[in-house]
């Protein structure tokens, strides 16, 4: 990559950033494609976030993605928001060209499961009740699930998840409960959003009831690192449909890759990046 005068710059914003898998999957892309972009990270103190945008629209930066611990107040010096991820109350990536920000890590595991189910009408269990299960539910809704059930440990945040998907009026369905309860008898769709399964407790899986997993269920992990974690194994064991978390960092680079852009990701050569970055 030859970076000149008219290079645009593109960069993720966090705190801390040095170990993020963005750049080389962004980098192979403006490579692959031959555009005149690079992508780099700023870590930005919590403190500098104000002056961070400010300068970043100076500098006539084209994009950021934003992560931890910048997704909800940077949100308070953007001009416009993005209907879901308002909902959400998060962006994880901001279009300069009209200081507009997005959520597109819900619509990142939305496309992952879509790799090998339709969301539509379909009965959804999500595992936490934190950022990630958050994004990913309302996306859930706008899709077309028919029924959502949240599961947690702390069964209060699950059901103030509930009332407010349910409040968004895009799915009239969600209910919360223990994340010991769970039943998947009738479910189609089981999503882990808890760290439960990472590294370095690669045998540990987030829910009791593994032997009721059937071989009509779809299970999507949010977990990456290992990249087939303990549930995912045993979902594969009973004839279950996996889907690897390392599709959901996949799907929401290339969604953010687009808002930029205006272009269409090359999904292949993102992934191939990703996976190098990764080591799987
Ligand atoms: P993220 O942004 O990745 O969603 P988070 O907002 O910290 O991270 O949320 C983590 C989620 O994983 C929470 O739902 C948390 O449950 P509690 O709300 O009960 O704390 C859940 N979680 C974390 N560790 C867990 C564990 N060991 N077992 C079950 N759930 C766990």
């Amino acid at each position: 990559m030859k970076i000149k005068g008219s290079t645009n710059v593109v960069a993720l914003i966090g705190h801390p950033v040095e170990h993020s898998f963005s750049p080389p999957m962004h980098n192979a892309a403006f490579k692959s494609l031959k555009m005149d972009y690079v992508y780099t990270a700023f870590d930005v103190n919590p403190n500098d976030l104000e002056n961070a945008v400010a300068g970043a629209q100076a500098l006539n930066i084209k994009g950021f993605n934003v992560t931890i611990p910048h997704k909800i107040e940077v949100m308070k010096y953007l001009n416009e928001i993005d209907e879901v991820a308002s909902l959400i109350g998060a962006v994880n990536t901001i279009d300069f060209k009209d200081l507009k920000g997005y959520n597109t890590d819900g619509i990142g595991a939305v496309k992952a499961i879509g790799e090998v189910t339709n969301i539509k009408n379909k009965n959804v269990v999500i595992a936490g009740a934190g950022g990630a299960s958050r994004a990913i539910s309302f996306y859930l809704a706008k899709y077309g699930a028919d029924k959502l059930t949240i599961l947690n440990r702390n069964v209060d945040k699950a059901q103030k998840l509930a009332d407010d998907v349910l409040a968004s009026g895009l799915i009239d369905d969600v209910s919360s409960d223990d994340i010991k309860n769970m039943d998947l008898k009738d479910v189609d769709i089981l999503i882990n959003t808890t760290p439960v399964g990472m590294h370095p407790n690669v045998d540990d899986v987030p829910i009791a009831s593994a032997e009721e997993m059937h071989e009509d269920l779809v299970v999507f992990d949010a977990v990456y690192n290992p990249n087939e974690t303990g549930l995912l194994k045993e979902a594969i064991n009973v004839g279950a449909k996996p889907v690897y978390g390392i599709k959901m960092l996949l799907y929401q680079g290339a969604e953010s890759f687009e808002i930029w852009t205006g272009k269409k990701a090359p999904i292949d050569v993102m992934e191939e990046a990703l996976r190098k970055t990764l080591g799987f």
